[in-house]
């Protein structure tokens, strides 16, 4: 499939640790999130996804913008009724559901639904240039794709509270110390580390690395028992598979592992 508003390039050679880039790529507008963005955003991030070779997933933008949000000139003739069949932003729920991890590389800024798309991912890495927020209030709306309850989730209510009634913006360090972001690095190295980050967690198990991301997930879904519970069951079933025996075998051999995927 051609995209015209992202790129998309695989990196890594042989078959393990392979991971697929996503580049979301409308500078004119600072990467803005209209229908065609979404759309190829979803549909690269779901052949990845549904690609065997591929073990993890990174999205960025540039060094200016990660995404100034959703596109503002696109939403502005919009009227109820357009917003409510089109279920506007609900395609996004695809995101979450895709199984391999996703890393957000961010630069610059991640505003409304920049910051929003970057809370899809599974984690955060941020250049020490980026700059966080939610400033929908100062258009006359609120986040829609998903920020009055990602942020909150991942920073608490006061600070979340803050952040989407005033639209301050947040650098890199106040987005880590408040567990926005997994790590900050020099802007120059943003991309690299990325996609190093990707590379070590393609090189494990696939389906013990999809397994651990669903029950992390489920921390924020359900009680500590029974999220300790489907942990735990999760963990005993792990024994089922020939990469328990490799894991553990490689490391009483002082050796490396070679994971199969099975
Ligand atoms: N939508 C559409 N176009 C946008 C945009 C957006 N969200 N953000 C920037 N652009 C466009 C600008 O209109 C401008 O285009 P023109 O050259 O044609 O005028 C171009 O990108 C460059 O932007 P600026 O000239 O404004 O660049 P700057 O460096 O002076 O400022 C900025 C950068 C502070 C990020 C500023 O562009 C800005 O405030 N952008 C809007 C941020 C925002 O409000 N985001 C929330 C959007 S609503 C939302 O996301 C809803 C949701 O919950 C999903």
């Amino acid at each position: 499939m051609t995209y015209e508003t992202i790129l998309t390039e695989v990196h890594g050679e042989g078959e393990r640790g392979r991971v697929g880039l996503i580049t979301l790529n409308r500078p004119k507008a600072l990467n803005a999130i209209n229908r065609q963005l979404t759309e190829e955003v979803l549909a690269a991030a779901q052949a990845f996804d549904a690609d065997p070779s591929i073990g993890a997933i990174v999205i960025t933008g540039s060094e200016k913008a990660f995404a100034a949000g959703a596109d503002i000139k696109e939403m502005q003739p919009q009227g109820y009724i357009d917003m409510y069949l089109a279920d506007w932003f609900g395609a996004w729920e695809r995101l979450p559901a895709v199984r391999k991890p996703v890393i957000a590389a961010v630069a610059g800024f991640a505003l409304g639904g920049g910051c929003e798309l970057a809370m899809m991912a599974d984690f955060i890495i941020a250049a020490d240039t980026a700059k966080f927020g939610q400033p929908e209030i100062k258009l006359g709306v609120i986040p829609g794709m998903g920020g009055s309850q990602r942020l909150t989730r991942l920073i608490g209510r006061a600070k979340a509270m803050e952040l989407v009634l005033t639209g301050r913006f947040i650098d890199a360090q106040e987005a880590e110390r408040a567990g926005l972001v997994a790590r900050v690095v020099p802007a120059a190295e943003l991309l690299d580390d990325a996609l190093k980050t990707a590379k070590t967690i393609a090189f494990h198990s696939l389906p013990v690395t999809l397994i651990a991301k669903e029950a992390v997930n489920r921390a924020s879904e359900t009680t500590l028992e029974e999220g300790l519970r489907f942990e735990r069951r999760v963990f005993h079933s792990l024994f089922a598979l020939e990469d328990q025996k490799e894991g553990m075998t490689a490391f009483i051999e002082k050796r490396a592992p070679a994971f199969k995927d099975r």
